[in-house]
């Protein structure tokens, strides 16, 4: 044959794709998701979610420890919140002296260069699982934004360098601003879960937690998963109110949200690599379906891929182990 062009000459030698693989891993992309409980000496491995382990505050620092020494720069804390501090106003998400606060005093104080970024939202510690305030049974906004920029606050105070809003409610970006700026936390970081769907594959974070809502589902605040369109209106207004890093939740099944928001915003965008993407990783490998290592790469390069400068990962640990 007599061929102008072969594709196949840059894809010969492991060197030449690496020469001009367009998509790179770096372990400062990923932000590591970590599961707190009160206690000590506690370490329970998540069943939905083998390998992975909700941490009394003492292993967590070790554990924190460790990500910093691996290259990992960020952390994103969740809190498991005992069920009698539970209520319908969420009034523990902002106790000064509560399990957040103490963990993100204790884990700046460990590794005051880590990026710690918190979870902003009701539902760890509402008496119904949800994001919000309930009246009538309905999720109600404008309450909840109070909570939410109390919570944020309280969270500014304990030294968190970026509050992380996953609670979809309307205008809560510019209110946790507003909030942070009178308060004069003017290095606070607010990264949003801009475009978050109501996803089945959240299940094993709610098993971490034991947060899953009580009645109904999250579909009032969190995004159908049959748009698009309003994934890219619901970053814009975020970045209009002042997110510093917008997000999409799950990335999987969001490739092209990921890419279409990429492409409207000129600020980070994050991607959630969520708790039922690592299940299925972890349950195909188990059954010897698929390897994992191998899943893992490629899981992580198509987020970037799809435009995601940053991640965050149950893999985060995996990864940088597996790019040496
Ligand atoms: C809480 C929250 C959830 C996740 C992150 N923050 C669950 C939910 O919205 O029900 C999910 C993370 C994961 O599945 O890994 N607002």
């Amino acid at each position: 044959m007599y061929l102008q062009k072969r594709n196949r000459i840059l894809r010969q030698s492991p060197a030449i794709r690496a020469m001009v693989a367009e998509t790179i891993l770096r372990p400062e992309q990923f932000i590591a998701p970590l599961f707190i409980d009160e206690g000590k000496g506690l370490k329970t491995e998540i069943a939905s979610m083998p390998g992975y382990y909700r941490n009394s505050l003492d292993h967590t620092v070790t554990e924190v420890k460790e990500l910093w020494q691996m290259g990992i720069k960020s952390v994103l804390l969740f809190i498991k919140c005992p069920d009698d501090l539970k209520d319908n106003t969420g009034r523990e998400a902002w106790n000064p002296e509560g399990l957040m606060q103490r963990s993100i005093k204790a884990i700046k104080d460990a590794v005051p260069e880590m990026v710690v970024m918190t979870d902003v939202a009701l539902d760890p510690y509402s008496s119904y699982g949800h994001d919000g305030i309930v009246e009538n049974g309905k999720i109600v906004n404008d309450p909840t934004v109070e909570a939410l920029v109390k919570m944020s606050i309280s969270h500014a105070a304990a030294g968190a360098d970026f509050i992380a809003p996953s609670d979809m409610m309307d205008g809560r970006i510019g209110a946790i601003r507003a909030g942070l700026e009178t308060e004069g936390f003017t290095e606070t970081g607010i990264m949003s879960y801009s475009a978050k769907y109501a996803s089945c594959f959240y299940g094993p974070f709610r098993d971490a937690l034991d947060s899953a809502p009580g009645f109904g589902d999250k579909k009032t605040y969190q995004m159908d998963y049959a748009n698009r369109e309003e994934a890219v209106r619901e970053t814009l207004m975020d970045v209009e109110e002042g997110a510093d890093i917008v997000m999409v939740k799950p990335a999987l099944s969001y490739l092209d949200i990921i890419r279409d928001i990429k492409n409207s915003v000129s600020v980070p965008v994050s991607a959630y690599n969520i708790s039922g993407e690592y299940a299925m990783i972890k349950a195909a490998a188990k059954m010897g379906w698929i390897n994992e290592d191998k899943a893992i790469l490629e899981t992580l390069t198509s987020i970037r891929r799809a435009g995601a400068d940053l991640i965050a990962t149950y893999f985060a640990k995996d990864a940088v182990r597996l790019l040496g």
